[in-house]
């Protein structure tokens, strides 16, 4: 019989394997992005030398509101996938999220595959990760606290994930309870709890439940751009299931969606899903987000380029960024969220 973290090993290298060879973005619906237009203001003053992205998350300055989305740890090749993106995240002084760190509870040899982030990247803030499963699980709080503690975390991630789970074939789908259990991870943890979904979105109405409970940010990781239903698909095999491939909310509707939550709760709002390029990334500012996240297209820019490519990247998309600010009259971000973006449909 394998054991519980082989079968887990397996299934990270399997994830891994699939977003950097096969087609597992979405197939029909799109991030949304394209359906909006910047108002373009010939009269701007900005200076566009004057621009910056310095920002604080928590307690922490960065250079630039973006973070390297939760992706790996837990296999033999994790850790030097981690060590990279620690590299590329240090060097650019950004967030940087580990993937689940499931594995480390089941067996301590996985530990330095997540360690190697800080060890790298002593001045980063560097997020933990659980999933939505695990907490309903028998996880304790003392034991969520040891996975902050062996990365030395600043916030803990805790992600959504129902659609990859269903599809799975050894996924878990018992969810009963989750709701209390983060409201509990949050009173207990002592540090910030954030929460994701990983490629469905989140809704207004479950940003509600989860401001509520105190979570302190939410990452909506929309539809539209790496779908884990397509990833579980292709690993199943399971060609019934395929109507559920594009299955999820676009996330340029989420980030509208929980951005006007703004007004009633004091939250940090990341905006990712399908943010593979300078102007996805400046939409999604536009459109509300605090800051912007990506996953695959780093992993993939990483591994088929190199860690030099992968900072040129993120640093292009933060020059694009700039252009529009001066070309919208936005002299900071708070000014490129303040109606400078609209639907194209109402250019007719
Ligand atoms: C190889 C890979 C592994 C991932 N593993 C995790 C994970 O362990 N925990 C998590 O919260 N999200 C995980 N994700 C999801 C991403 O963080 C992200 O939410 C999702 O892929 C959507 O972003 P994208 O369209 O930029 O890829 C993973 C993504 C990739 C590409």
């Amino acid at each position: 019989m394998p054991q519980q973290n082989d079968i887990t090993n397996k299934r990270k290298k399997e994830h891994i394997e699939l977003c950097l060879t096969k087609k597992v973005e979405f197939k029909e619906k799109t991030n949304g992005f394209d359906n909006y237009e910047f108002k373009h203001f010939a009269l701007t003053e900005i200076d566009i030398k004057k621009i910056t992205f310095f920002t604080r998350f928590f307690n922490k300055k960065i250079n630039y509101p973006f973070l390297i989305s939760c992706m790996t740890g837990g296999t033999s090749e994790a850790e030097n996938i981690n060590s990279r993106l620690a590299d590329v995240a240090s060097g650019l002084n950004i967030i940087l999220g580990v993937g689940s760190q499931r594995q480390a509870l089941e067996d301590k040899k996985y530990h330095n595959s997540y360690k190697v982030i800080r060890r790298k990247a002593p001045g980063i803030p560097i997020l933990g990760n659980i999933g939505a499963a695990q907490l309903t699980k028998n996880t304790s709080i003392d034991q969520i606290k040891s996975l902050a503690d062996m990365i030395e975390a600043d916030a803990m991630v805790v992600h959504l994930n129902p659609v990859q789970e269903l599809l799975q074939p050894e996924g878990e789908i018992e969810f009963s309870g989750l709701r209390k259990k983060i409201t509990k991870l949050v009173k207990e943890l002592r540090l910030p709890v954030i929460v994701k979904e990983v490629g469905s979105g989140i809704s207004k109405e479950a940003a509600i439940i989860l401001l509520d409970s105190g979570v302190k940010g939410i990452d909506v990781a929309g539809a539209g751009g790496t779908s884990w239903a397509g990833v579980e698909l292709l690993r199943s095999k399971n060609i019934n299931d395929s109507i559920l491939w594009d299955w999820g909310l676009p996330t340029s509707f989420c980030i509208r969606e929980v951005a006007s939550l703004k007004k009633k709760f004091n939250f940090t709002l990341i905006g990712s899903g399908g943010i593979n390029s300078a102007m996805e990334m400046t939409k999604a500012f536009a459109l509300g987000s605090d800051i912007t996240a990506s996953a695959r297209v780093i992993l993939q820019t990483l591994i088929n380029q190199g860690e030099e490519d992968v900072i040129k990247m993120i640093k292009d998309w933060f020059n694009v960024l700039s252009k529009v600010m001066f070309l919208t009259g936005s002299k900071n971000l708070k000014e490129l969220k303040t109606n400078k973006i609209f639907k194209r449909e109402s250019l007719t």
